[in-house]
């Protein structure tokens, strides 16, 4: 079986992050969320990857490459325009052949294996398999009614009357009929081929879909805070280590990771954390729940849960708290210091000074 991955899109929602990087390589506990996607389809056996890409293809060649470090083989595909999910299936066709395969939205990420999903299904004659989870707010989501059997009978988008609480999620299992499925449907009210309408033309011809229910967590991390709290959820399973150097002045509780390179003076950590290699961490305290990049700089300052991307630095910051910065920002207190929590989103390069 084949693996799609699907990292084009335009990621509104974490603006303006994505103005300038795909948000599939947004660093939970320092890895990009794309890395740990290939790391479960070729947990599953699944090493023959497409990687569908639109205006960020460029940063997502230089992350995954040509797959070797997984020992996968990768292809890329690009998307001109981000069309919708079954757009990316319509592009992906020619490498997708005629044979089953999993679709992976690149930027979600899961607690359980895929195993259990993807077994038997190859060879099963199902039309497609979807993975389901149950939600607290299904009328956010694409939900499935299910029949007396099991199989799914209709979806709905945002439903105002949810037939149900299980939610579509990330992997979508789908054999070759999908092909005619997606070239049958036609672009939704905001324009773009819906992956749900394709699997109603499934369901509508006579197709099985068959369906599993997820156990573990899942996080769609497109947005701010499902993003922090993945990073939370992957920095609990974080093992601690101290590769970095860490001065006598300093201390550290809990689950702490400081990689090589990385310096900690005068400084508290408080695990779950994480401080990348060549980071730098003086008179701060920091923790927890933070991934801080490699090569940032946190200087007087008291940093929690959040993510910092490479080479961002803070200064002076009474509180900086569940925030995501990406690379090279800076937050500076300046004269501020010791003024009211400040959370932010920032884009590559940006600068905010939040004293006075
Ligand atoms: P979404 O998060 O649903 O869409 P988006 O990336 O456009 O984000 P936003 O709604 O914030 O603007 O996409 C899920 C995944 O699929 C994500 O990794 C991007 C990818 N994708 C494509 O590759 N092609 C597409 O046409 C779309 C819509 C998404």
């Amino acid at each position: 079986m084949k693996g799609l991955i699907l990292a084009g899109g335009s990621g509104r929602r974490l603006r303006p992050l994505t103005h300038t990087s795909a948000k599939q390589l947004v660093p939970i506990a320092n890895r990009p969320i794309l890395h740990y996607v290939i790391d479960d389809l070729v947990g599953v056996g699944i090493t023959e990857l497409g990687i569908v890409v639109g205006d960020t293809a460029d940063e997502i060649r230089a992350s995954v490459g040509d797959g070797s470090a997984w020992g996968a083989t990768v292809t890329y595909i690009d998307q001109k325009a981000p069309l919708g999910l079954a757009h990316a299936v319509l592009v992906a066709k020619s490498f997708l052949g005629k044979g089953p395969f999993a679709m992976y939205l690149g930027d979600n990420m899961f607690e359980d294996s895929l195993d259990s999903v993807v077994a038997g299904f190859d060879g099963s004659g199902a039309a497609a398999r979807l993975l389901l989870a149950k939600v607290e707010d299904p009328t956010t989501f694409g939900v499935a009614e299910l029949g007396p059997g099991g199989a799914i009978t209709a979806l709905v988008e945002k439903p105002e009357r949810p037939p149900s609480d299980l939610a579509l999620v990330g992997v979508y299992l789908f054999g070759p009929r999908i092909h005619e499925a997606v070239r049958a449907i036609q672009p939704s009210a905001r324009g773009e081929l819906e992956i749900t309408d394709a699997v109603q033309w499934l369901i509508d011809q006579g197709g099985v879909v068959e369906h599993r229910v997820l156990n573990g967590w899942w996080i769609d991390t497109g947005k701010k805070d499902p993003l922090l709290r993945c990073n939370e959820l992957v920095l609990d399973t974080v093992l601690p280590l101290v590769d970095g150097a860490v001065d006598g002045q300093s201390s550290l509780d809990g689950p702490v990771r400081v990689e090589r390179g990385a310096v900690v003076v005068d400084s508290r950590l408080v695990g779950p954390l994480i401080v990348g290699s060549g980071a730098r961490v003086s008179a701060s305290t920091v923790g927890p729940y933070v991934s801080v990049g490699a090569n940032c700089r946190i200087s007087r300052s008291t940093v929690e849960r959040s993510v910092l991307m490479e080479d961002s630095r803070v200064d002076d910051v009474g509180l900086l708290t569940s925030s995501v910065l990406g690379r090279e920002a800076t937050v500076d207190g300046g004269e501020g210091f010791g003024a009211q929590p400040v959370s932010v989103l920032l884009g590559d390069h940006s600068v905010v000074n939040v004293g006075r």
